[in-house]
């Protein structure tokens, strides 16, 4: 894409944005590459490293937590080396400037909390607890809590991280407040995500059924680009991101003109 025209598709999003009543925001892995994590998809994907029907299913974890442990404790060390960057700083500015509502993400890496954003539903749950799955209590998340190879509870039953595994469900106030949120918005930013997988990529499904501009940005295309989409931005979100929250800020587009 030439620039003339990312620099058009950025006004647009900024114009469009400034306008929104609820904007919300769904975000996925991509929007995460450049904070040094991986996607799960595609090239050099965890997925490749760690197929998910062996290392991330709950059955899997449930007859053998040692295994599915070793690729979590990896994880944890990717995510303790990671930090926000501009695209998540960009959400976050958005946020405080009252154009954003709030932020579905799928990730589970903290990353748009630690880059101030307060309105966030992790729809697959998070890394930063780990429940027992013998007596139910929930711990948070520290180095010592998982030094274990199989890292325990004091009661011995074995803990897990509070993520969705395939197989597992959604928390029902997760997959009730995400979908209000969709049923609410009229623009949802599509961010860094693949979208193959459900009942995620149903959200700007149900968003768009009620009306919603479904803006998405990508470095590639993806399911929804071609029938669910009305724009789709191709380009890293960390860099056009932060152009969206300069326009804005600057008053060249003025917030809720
Ligand atoms: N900016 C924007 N998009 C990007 C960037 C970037 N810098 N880098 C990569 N992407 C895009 C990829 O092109 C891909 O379409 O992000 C998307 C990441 O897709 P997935 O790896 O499939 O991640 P996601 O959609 O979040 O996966 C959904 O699947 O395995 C489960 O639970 C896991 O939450 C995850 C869910």
């Amino acid at each position: 894409m030439i620039e003339d025209e990312v620099q058009e598709q950025i006004e647009s999003l900024a114009d469009v944005l400034s306008q929104a009543k609820h904007a919300i925001a769904l975000t996925g892995a991509g929007i995460s590459v450049e904070s040094g994590i991986p996607a799960f998809r595609g090239e050099g994907g965890l997925w490749e490293k760690y197929p998910a029907d062996e290392y991330a299913t709950y059955s899997g974890f449930l007859t053998n937590p040692l295994k599915q442990w070793a690729f979590f404790k990896e994880l944890y060390t990717t995510l303790s080396d990671a930090a926000p960057n501009p695209a998540h700083y960009a959400l976050a500015e958005l946020e405080r400037l009252g154009m954003l509502k709030s932020i579905i993400t799928q990730n589970i890496d903290n990353l748009h909390q630690r880059a101030g954003s307060k309105r966030v539903l992790e729809f697959h749950g998070t890394t930063q607890k780990l429940e027992c799955m013998s007596c139910g209590a929930v711990l948070p998340f520290s180095e010592e809590a998982i030094a274990a190879p199989v890292p325990t509870c004091r009661c011995g039953g074995v803990l897990k991280p509070m993520i969705v595994l395939f197989g597992e469900q959604i928390a029902d106030d997760s997959l009730r407040n995400a979908q209000n949120e969709a049923l609410l918005c009229d623009i949802m930013l599509v961010i860094g995500t693949s979208a193959q997988v459900v009942p995620a990529s149903m959200l700007p499904v149900i968003a768009k059924s009620r009306g919603a501009m479904i803006l998405e940005m990508n470095v590639e295309r993806t399911l929804l680009s071609n029938d669910v989409a009305d724009v789709s931005l191709l380009g890293s979100a960390s860099l056009r991101l932060p152009r969206v929250v300069e326009l804005v800020s600057d008053g060249i587009i003025p917030s809720g003109a």
